[in-house]
């Protein structure tokens, strides 16, 4: 059924008050690392929200309101100091919290410091990672996914700007079928899909995959997590899918795709790669000190060796040129969009279920749970004469 303006709208506005504004605030979500910082504060987007993210002195992370509630001057104008991040105009000191601790040009005994408070959200840091909290008290835990906890093995990590509203960016990660056109390199030949199929888990979305080229199946098991993230590995050597080597080390890869605004989004990469017999598969070079990094709208790599988009910039491309924010009145989902179909049922449950006042799919609060995630992609290479 083909939705309307008013359900686009539910699924793709993000700010506040909105269904999916208020949804999402019920998770953490990435939006930056901590080896971008430099001693600097440094503005950020999120959620349609101006805000400001900072380490103070004692290395507490802050996030902060980006406008002084003075005057309005930005805070990532601040200086770093004295206990918080202080505006450069007339010297109001802001702690973590949001707390002011100081307005030197105001007389004391007015205490007028004590009635401002500033926007304040939660941060939280993990694998150098930071994730930010923007819904009501108390926090839920911020989710101890295995490859961001594990030691055995090394990480890298990197973060994106893309000018797209974040939802189609989030469908791409449940439809298997873009891969075996979007990402199809016109020298190989195109395979046999043998099943696909997607299934509803406790926290998101099992998707299984499985193909056939010259003999050899390759099954790809991998996971959307929501409210934005998916969990992939990469076991198999492979620049297309359709070319398939089997591979002795592996990694795995976690990907959120967060809403900077109704047409922005950040889109954060975490790569683990674990030893096997003292070895770790090569990761692509750590990109956290350049932190969320702008890909410039329309402006794409190409692959002379193909005569086809570069392989980063492919699902980008594809997605940016569905427009700022996808108009889903005029598509037409088939069979093959079931993974799209599943996906936007269970928003709508979890838009549903914060309306009603619960907690969404996925959202975890049990520590026993929490000290470490483990969600388990997995492909396999097998000869099938
Ligand atoms: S505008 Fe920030 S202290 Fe005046
Ligand atoms: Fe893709």
């Amino acid at each position: 059924m083909t939705m309307t303006a008013a359900e686009n709208d539910m699924f793709t506005r993000v700010g506040p008050g909105t269904p999916a504004g208020e949804m999402l605030r019920r998770y953490w979500h990435p939006i930056g690392f901590t080896k971008e910082l430099k001693d600097r504060p440094v503005r950020k987007r999120l959620l349609g929200e101006d805000l400001v993210l900072f380490q103070d002195e004692l290395g507490r992370l802050g996030l902060l309101g980006l406008r002084c509630p003075h005057r309005g001057t930005s805070l990532e104008l601040g200086y770093l100091e004295d206990g918080g991040l202080r505006c450069c105009y007339h010297g109001w000191l802001f702690d973590v919290t949001g707390a002011c601790l100081e307005q030197p040009c105001e007389p004391p005994e007015h205490n007028f410091k004590d009635k401002v408070r500033h926007l304040a959200y939660e941060v939280e840091e993990l694998a150098g990672v930071i994730f930010a909290y923007m819904g009501p008290r108390p926090a839920p835990l911020l989710p101890r996914y295995d490859i961001l906890v594990r030691e055995d093995g090394i990480r890298s990590a990197w973060g994106r700007l893309m000018s797209a509203n974040y939802f189609q960016m989030v469908e791409n990660t449940v439809d298997q079928h873009h891969f075996r056109w979007l990402h199809r390199k016109p020298s190989s030949a195109l395979w046999r899909n043998i099943d696909l199929e997607s299934h509803v888990t406790d926290f998101g979305i099992r998707d299984h995959y499985s193909r056939e080229i010259d003999g050899v199946k390759c099954t790809t098991t991998s996971y959307f997590i929501m409210p934005t993230m998916n969990k992939t590995g990469y076991h198999v050597d492979h620049d297309h899918p359709g070319s398939i080597v089997a591979s002795h080390v592996g990694y795995e890869a976690l990907r959120w795709r967060v809403p900077a605004d109704d047409t922005h989004t950040i889109h954060v990469t975490v790569l683990f790669a674990p030893y096997v017999d003292g070895k770790a598969a090569e990761l692509r070079p750590d990109g956290q000190d350049k932190g969320i990094v702008e890909s410039p709208y329309g402006v794409y790599s190409w692959d002379e060796s193909t005569n086809h988009l570069g392989r980063n910039d492919q699902d980008r491309a594809a997605q940016e040129s569905q427009g700022e924010i996808c108009d889903r009145t005029i598509e037409h989902l088939g069979f093959s969009d079931e993974g799209v179909i599943l996906l936007r049922k269970i928003y709508r449950e979890a838009m549903e279920d914060v309306r009603r006042g619960r907690d969404p799919r996925g959202v975890v609060r049990d520590p026993e749970q929490n000290e470490m995630i483990e969600i388990t992609p997995s492909e396999e290479v097998t000869r099938v004469d």
